[in-house]
């Protein structure tokens, strides 16, 4: 498979690692900064850059995309892979807001391209190990879960609202919510309480969150995110 990546910051890297380890053929890669796209290209040996994810989808070349470029990017360049047919794997946050997720979910289901979400925790062996252990816990009724960030605070376009979206719930919390649902067996929710707030650095996005999901089996998740 031809795989694309759009941005060559810190996941991406980790993600073509990973791609190189499948043996999958690193075809092109995507940034408005050359620099690093280069320095990106020449590390993998990458044979194709662009400077946009259209040009790159003009050329017809990509298979499939992974999208790990600043949250006000996911929505547009995924569904921009999604219309031209390219399998999708975006970075979490899904988008800056649900109406976002909507349209992302259309573009997939129109073109019949496959759009996922990297929710890597649904891949960890910790939380595979637990989800394993559940016929032995019996009925999970409380689920407790915390999305921080420990002695280091994300800086940039990670702390500025019109990039990012959100803060931390966005960003950390999103983690421990998407994981309890995952332990809970992708429930819907049915009530929402949810309280952000910006106490600890000079962000325009929050810095603090609490989580109470009632979902539709029955199960609580309280999540905490910092
Ligand atoms: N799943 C996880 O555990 C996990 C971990 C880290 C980051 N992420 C997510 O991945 C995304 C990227 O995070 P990061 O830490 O790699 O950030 P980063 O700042 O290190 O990288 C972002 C990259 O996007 C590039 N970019 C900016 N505008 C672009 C454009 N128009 N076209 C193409 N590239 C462009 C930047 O130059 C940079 O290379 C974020 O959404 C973040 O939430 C997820």
């Amino acid at each position: 498979m031809k795989i694309a990546f759009a941005g060559t910051g810190y996941i991406n890297k980790i993600h073509a690692r990973s791609a190189q380890n499948l043996g999958l053929e690193l075809a092109a890669v995507v940034n408005h900064k050359v620099d690093s796209m280069a320095a990106f290209a020449k590390e993998f040996g990458i044979p194709r850059q662009y400077e946009t994810v259209e040009a790159l989808l003009n050329d017809g070349i990509a298979e499939a995309m992974v999208v790990s470029t600043p949250n006000y990017l996911h929505a547009p360049q995924a569904i921009a892979a999604l219309k031209a047919g390219v399998p999708v794997m975006v970075e979490k946050p899904m988008s800056m807001n649900a109406q976002e997720a909507e349209q992302m979910c259309e573009a997939a289901e129109r073109s019949g391209a496959l759009l996922m979400v990297a929710h890597c925790f649904r891949f960890d062996p910790d939380v595979l190990w637990l989800k394993e252990q559940r016929q032995k816990l019996g009925k999970i009724i409380r689920t407790k879960g915390i999305g921080v960030h420990t002695h280091w605070g994300p800086a940039g376009w990670f702390t500025q609202k019109e990039f990012a979206g959100g803060g931390a719930l966005a960003d950390m919390g999103i983690h421990a919510l998407d994981t309890a649902r995952f332990l809970l067996g992708d429930p819907q929710p049915i009530t929402v309480y949810a309280k952000i707030g910006t106490y600890y650095r000079d962000f325009d996005v929050d810095d603090t969150g609490v989580i109470i999901v009632e979902w539709d089996n029955g199960a609580i998740s309280y999540i905490e995110s910092g």
